[in-house]
């Protein structure tokens, strides 16, 4: 079965391995000759021979700067070297910071046999002794690799390299629109149906909707846990997106929805119980299948999506201006958790800067996460989670109408437990008097 990486056109992809391991050989196979930068070729431009090791220096000062260039321009770049010492990861890595490019590792890991016998049927020979040492710094570099700041790492085994494929793709791009952005549905089917509906979707099929003129929805994450119907609402988002008339991006609770069904541990809380209880009562059939379903959709899809030539920003905590465009950890983590500090509040919640206080840039941000009374406009922002699930409103909010509409909660679904985070504007006990 062929396996895919799927990358974005910002991405510096360093290649780790022995040599013989074949990370030319395949790179070869998906990139142009110019995007692929490699130590010896540089050795070659310089004194005319790939092998020469006496020109190290010089070689390695040209492979990073060639690469600081391109990245420079926003080019897909291949870094080719076999990158066996953390400080030569660590150089390259911080390259791909400074232009705000991913850093997308791939490790060869081959059998030092198999390397020895492709070295000895090539021209440019780099012997056993070296291969034996290179093997060495290899073992010791792979547990490493995690662990050093990088986007992604992947490992690939013998078996991969005929049957990769690696994509280039902008992921982050849905086109253009008219869009209406719905963001922190938690399980409340019945607004979102109600919703909809009022906003012209025609339902064409259990649980899908269609706009007569093309309208797409933009479901900005947070679709199950607190409300009564949190399975059906993710099949309403699964069917509109099959369909073509919504696209979507995930928020925390369905990052931590796709984690669970992956087996992984997850704290279950802050309204996931409601989520499991539907889903354990699915008949085996269906919950495989929608287990199979949010996994697909929820792994593939970008932690922010770029709409209208990028003039409008779809996310679901927030994004900052710096980050647009790029596909790093901490873009993924500001887009599922906001800006948190790292600490949390006495009540256990994450403290969350105010970003959008602060955010200067000329593209619209549409984002949820932190319910607030009103649809909250800041600075080329706006907040449309008006806390549904906890007795507010849904909110859709029209693009480039710039207009938004409402279903009030039908009633308090999740009694939020836990106090209001300190600001007027955020909700509160009080607010979950049904409006
Ligand atoms: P490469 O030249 O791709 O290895 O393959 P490398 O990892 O880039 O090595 P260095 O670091 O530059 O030295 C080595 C030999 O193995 C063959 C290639 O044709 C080449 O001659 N090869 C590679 C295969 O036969 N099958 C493969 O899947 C990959
Ligand atoms: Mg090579």
């Amino acid at each position: 079965m062929s396996r895919i990486i799927e990358i974005d056109p910002r991405t510096l992809l360093i290649l780790v391995g022995v040599s013989g391991s074949g990370k030319s050989t395949l790179v070869r196979r998906f990139f142009p000759e110019t995007a692929i930068v490699a130590t010896d070729r540089c050795r070659a431009l310089i004194s005319d021979d790939e092998s020469n090791q006496a020109v190290s220096g010089p070689a390695f000062e040209l492979f990073y700067s060639i690469i600081d260039k391109r990245l420079a321009l926003g080019r897909t770049t291949v870094a080719d070297s076999t990158a066996l010492r953390a400080e030569y990861r660590t150089a390259l890595r911080e390259l791909a910071r400074k232009h705000n490019f991913a850093a997308i590792v791939l490790a060869f890991d081959v059998l030092e046999e198999l390397a020895n016998q492709r070295d000895r049927g090539r021209n440019r020979r780099v012997g056993s002794l070296v291969i034996s040492r290179q093997t060495d710094a290899f073992r010791n570099s792979l547990p490493l690799l995690a662990d050093e700041g990088m986007d992604a790492v992947y490992t690939l085994g013998p078996a991969d390299l005929d049957a990769l494929e690696i994509s280039v793709r902008d992921i982050t791009t849905g086109g253009d629109g008219p869009f209406d952005f719905i963001g922190d549905v938690h399980g409340c089917a019945d607004e979102l149906e109600e919703l909809l509906k009022q906003l012209g979707y025609v339902n064409t099929a259990q649980l899908t909707y269609i706009h007569p003129e093309g309208r797409r929805v933009v479901f900005i994450g947070d679709i199950t846990d607190r409300g009564p119907r949190s399975i059906e609402a993710f099949r309403i988002v699964l069917n509109m997106v099959a369909a073509g008339s919504a696209l979507f991006t995930p928020g925390n609770h369905c990052n931590k929805l796709m984690r669970w069904l992956m087996g992984h541990n997850v704290h279950i809380g802050f309204g996931m119980e409601t989520t499991i209880a539907e889903f354990d009562s699915l008949p085996t059939a269906e919950r495989e299948e929608f287990r199979q379903q949010i996994i697909a959709l929820v792994s593939k899809s970008p932690a922010y999506l770029m709409l209208d030539s990028g003039r409008v920003v779809a996310c679901h905590a927030g994004i900052k201006e710096d980050m647009i465009g790029r596909q790093g950890k901490d873009v993924v983590s500001m887009c599922l958790y906001g800006d948190t500090t790292g600490e949390t509040t006495a009540e256990g919640l994450p403290v969350r800067r105010d970003w959008a206080a602060n955010y200067q840039g000329w593209r619209f941000i549409v984002y949820g996460h932190t319910p607030v009374r009103t649809p909250q406009i800041r600075n080329n922002t706006i907040n449309i989670d008006q806390g549904c699930a906890f007795g507010g409103w849904l909110t859709a909010f029209r693009w480039p109408e710039r207009t938004h509409m409402q279903v009030p909660a039908y009633r308090v679904y999740y009694n939020r437990h836990l106090p209001a985070l300190g600001q007027d504007e955020r909700f509160g006990p009080e607010a979950l008097i049904p409006r």
